[in-house]
């Protein structure tokens, strides 16, 4: 790819340092440099990779209501709104990150926006961009679960693979904890596993 210009990383990198914690910061860094080794291994062009991977958490300096006040505020109207703001409002980082690279930074692309917007609960028909940028985020350097060594390794060899397998796993610690699972964790599980079966 042709880099992204430096004024405009500079640009985001300086938001970011206003609004996200150190460690959050860092995760940022640590996903972008994870997705560029991805890009690399499975030789995808690392266009647009930059800017998602940059602003996948540009809203998640916000706590969960000033998440909620923001979603109400933009007007955002979210498959399972009343559903995450009952149960699970953290999730609303995503799709608030994508409508800041949207307003502030002036992100027009629509890939980039759904990478941004499906890094939590993934999406149906995730492309290789989606899919670079979800695993990034969840085997980034600063990650510490059981699954997150065969993860990296997987997702260096098999993005397919490394998807299921994280989805399966995100899918199972949300049941075992007997917390709300959103639909999109499913759809996105169903296309892994069944992904011609809207062709039918
Ligand atoms: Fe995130
Ligand atoms: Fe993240």
């Amino acid at each position: 790819m042709k880099n992204m210009p430096k004024k405009d990383v500079d640009k985001i990198i300086s938001y970011l340092k206003q609004h996200l914690s150190k460690a959050r910061f860092n995760h940022t860094l640590g996903t972008w440099r994870v997705a560029r080794q991805l890009a690399s291994k499975h030789k995808v062009s690392r266009d647009k990779i930059d800017i998602a991977c940059l602003l996948h958490d540009a809203g998640k300096g916000l706590k969960n209501r000033q998440l909620i006040k923001y979603v109400k505020k933009a007007k955002m109207y979210l498959p399972y709104l009343k559903e995450i703001i009952k149960n699970n409002p953290s999730i609303l980082h995503s799709f608030v990150s994508a409508d800041i690279a949207r307003k502030k930074f002036g992100v027009r692309d629509k890939e980039i926006l759904k990478a941004i917007s499906s890094h939590t609960i993934g999406s149906p028909c995730m492309n290789t961009l989606d899919k670079i940028v979800y695993l990034a985020d969840i085997t980034a350097p600063d990650r510490r679960y059981p699954l997150v060594k065969r993860l990296r390794w997987h997702a260096s060899r098999d993005l397919d693979k490394a998807m299921r397998m994280a989805l399966k796993n995100k899918i199972q610690h949300v049941i075992k904890n007997k917390k709300w699972l959103h639909p999109g964790a499913v759809e996105s599980w169903n296309s892994f596993v069944a992904p011609n079966v809207s062709k039918l």
